[in-house]
């Protein structure tokens, strides 16, 4: 668990799948995975569930409206649950349009976030890099869906609540007020989603392409469309500000960038409003870099609906697994060549429930760094940073003591 914030976990890693690939663990309670083969295993049988069987909400949050949100997430779902939202969910989520307005929008949020995070920080350099990680994912998929831009700090606010509250859910004794704060999240995010998909989403687009395609689908169901589109921010708030964290970090320790890329990102961001996607081709390499080698979300978790027999061990009903998917990367050693093809993105999961988010989440990030880089900010000071945020699954890079 401990890995997940270490300054370099990958040795470790390496060897967990090598040598344990698939081990109880006494200390945990947990069954853990790890290593390409056993992992892909795990997230491929049919005995393991994304939540604890008959168990979808947890306790914690379940007497409130972030507990009926949660219920109703393909994330958290298994069966017909799942499989009646998941490939609608995904081919929607391609239909995300990619053209130079789309992504002048993403600029034009992303600047957006910079300015907000100096109101809310003001001058510290490291503290207003923490905040706009988290904020700039949420204000450029806000644009991108079409929410107006008067309900970009708020929205990023509310899923800030909502996220902290699911973490808060997770902890042996969460803390009442952050669950309040969850709940109260929740109840304005489902509205907003109602209200983008009624009338307020931004004319001409996704969100109002949603929501005909919603209306010519008979089957559709409308509560469960609007919690899985909150659930599109909330998958995103952790994992993007880890992509783009992780990258910056990169960066600053001059793993991938030499002056004169530097110099071409800053030249690039001159002209940021009228850039051409090749002009962020230095972020997107740093991107692509950084979910092979240096990946946000490094843990999930598998619960056994019924008995089984995985990977030569037998578990019973109930046991629990994590999943280290960090662990299933090939290092750098061993692929030769930083530019060697992946075989696969492991952060965004595997099998039934992999992130449908992916290309979303590579453009987002890759026009974040590329601000962070054109904003003119030394990164220097930030070379020998090895601080992460406390969370037990995502890799946040801090920046701030
Ligand atoms: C760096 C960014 C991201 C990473 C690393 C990431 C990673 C993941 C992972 C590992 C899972 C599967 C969890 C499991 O199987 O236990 C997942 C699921 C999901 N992600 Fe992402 N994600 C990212 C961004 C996004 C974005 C931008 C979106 C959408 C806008 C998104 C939407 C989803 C959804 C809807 C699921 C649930 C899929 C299912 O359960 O079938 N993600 N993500």
């Amino acid at each position: 668990m401990d890995a997940v914030v270490h300054p370099d976990p990958y040795p470790y890693y390496t060897s967990l799948a090598a040598h344990r690939p698939f081990e109880f663990d006494a200390s945990l309670g947990l069954w853990v995975t790890a290593g390409p083969h056993a992992v892909a295993e795990v997230l491929r049988h049919p005995a393991c569930g994304v939540r604890p069987a008959g168990a979808v909400v947890p306790a914690a949050l379940s007497h409130g409206p972030a507990g009926a949100w949660f219920g109703a997430l393909v994330r958290m779902n298994d069966g017909a649950a799942h499989a009646a939202m998941k490939p609608w969910l995904k081919t929607r989520l391609a239909a995300l349009p990619s053209d130079r307005d789309s992504l002048a929008k993403l600029h034009e949020a992303t600047q957006a976030a910079c300015a907000d995070a100096y109101l809310a920080c003001g001058k510290t350099s490291a503290a207003r890099l923490d905040d706009f990680v988290f904020r700039q994912p949420m204000y450029a998929l806000a644009a991108w869906l079409g929410v107006p831009s008067t309900q970009w700090t708020e929205v990023h606010a509310d899923v800030r609540e909502l996220v902290a509250a699911m973490a808060e859910a997770a902890r042996p004794s969460p803390r009442e007020d952050v669950l309040d704060a969850g709940h109260t999240a929740a109840t304005a995010m489902r509205s907003r989603a109602i209200r983008w998909l009624e009338a307020d989403a931004v004319p001409g687009t996704w969100l109002q392409e949603t929501a005909r395609s919603a209306a010519r689908n008979e089957s559709a169901d409308f509560s469960a469309l609007t919690a899985n589109i909150v659930g599109l921010f909330t998958q995103t708030h952790d994992a993007c500000a880890g992509l783009i964290a992780n990258s910056v970090r990169r960066f600053a320790r001059g793993a991938s960038m030499t002056a004169s890329m530097r110099a071409s990102a800053a030249a690039s961001m001159e002209r940021s409003m009228s850039a051409s996607p090749a002009d962020l081709r230095v972020a997107i390499k740093t991107v692509s870099d950084v979910i092979r080698f240096d990946p946000p979300v490094q843990n999930t978790r598998r619960f056994l609906h019924t008995s089984a027999v995985i990977h030569g061990r037998t578990l019973a009903k109930g046991d629990v697994i994590l999943v280290v998917l960090a662990s299933a990367v090939r290092s750098p050693d061993e692929v030769g060549d930083m530019n060697a093809t992946d075989d696969t993105a492991w952060t965004f999961g595997f099998g039934a429930h992999a992130c449908p988010g992916r290309t979303p989440a590579s453009t987002i990030a890759a026009i974040g760094v590329h601000a962070i880089l054109g904003g003119g900010e030394d990164l220097a000071p930030l070379r020998n940073g090895t601080a992460y945020h406390p969370l037990p699954n995502a890799r946040i890079a801090r920046f701030s003591a």
